[in-house]
């Protein structure tokens, strides 16, 4: 059977106030079944961003419910959201956000560090690493890296918790072709061992290898309202 992780239910998140205001999602509807891998694609300021911070407990809808396993967070108190943060997602931005003047291994560690990091925990960061392909630069200081190995290092910290549903936020815009296409396929790799994955991209190709993977599955966006199909030419963004 089937089974729902995640439900948007007539979400909207409008910013600013009166006459300034922007819609940066209008009424969305979406389901997010376990396991299956989703791209989200749209234009610049068409919302991505902010509906993976909505999945993700970072930021609050205006209107309508968010149901995570058929629970509605939007009541939660913020010690049980910051908790399903922590034990359920990992993100992986955009801009990495890594701490330039730590090594490899530290950073991964990162977002273990409101508890006491043990042995066994920099042992799983290290077989992390293998899995990202960088584990013999767990000692290197992140300043010294490239682009696509700093992705590499941003997507083992997400994966430290063991998160059930991975956001990544154009995990493959600074990237070249080859290096981006093994961090996609290093993601979904991952999603084929269970994790559920959305996955922002700009990028027709990202699109076009989830889409022919038998759990993936394409949504678009266009001024915060979403659509299973694409409504605009996809080659307008290939350069
Ligand atoms: N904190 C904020 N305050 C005011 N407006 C915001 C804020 N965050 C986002 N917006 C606006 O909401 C709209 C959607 O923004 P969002 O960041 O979700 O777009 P996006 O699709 O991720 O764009 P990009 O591809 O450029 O990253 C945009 O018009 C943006 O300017
Ligand atoms: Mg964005």
């Amino acid at each position: 059977m089937i089974k729902i992780f995640i439900v948007l239910k007539n979400v909207s998140k409008i910013y600013g106030e009166e006459r300034t205001t922007i819609k940066a999602l209008d009424m969305v509807d979406l389901e997010i079944e376990k396991g299956k891998i989703i791209t989200v694609m749209g234009p610049s300021g068409s919302g991505k961003s902010t509906l993976l911070n909505i999945i993700g407990a970072m930021d609050k809808p205006t209107s309508g419910e968010v149901l995570v396993n058929d629970i509605e967070i939007g009541g939660l108190p913020e010690r049980k959201l910051s908790n399903y943060r922590k034990t359920q997602i990992g993100f992986i931005f955009q801009n990495f956000y890594l701490l330039p003047n730590l090594n490899v291994i530290e950073n991964i560690l990162t977002p273990l560090v409101p508890y006491r990091i043990k042995e066994k925990d920099r042992k799983k960061a290290q077989e992390i690493l293998e899995i990202v392909g960088l584990g013999d630069r767990a000692n290197t200081r992140v300043s010294k890296l490239s682009g696509g190995e700093s992705q590499r290092v941003a997507i083992a910290r997400a994966l430290i918790n063991d998160p059930k549903l991975i956001l990544a936020d154009e995990p493959t815009g600074n990237l070249d072709t080859e290096t981006g296409k093994s961090i996609v396929e290093t993601l979904i790799k991952l999603a084929e061992s269970g994790t559920t994955l959305i996955i922002v991209t700009h990028d027709p190709r990202v699109v076009s290898l989830v889409a022919k993977h038998p759990l993936g599955k394409s949504i678009w966006i266009k001024d915060g309202q979403l659509s299973d199909q694409a409504t605009y030419d996809l080659d307008c963004w290939d350069d």
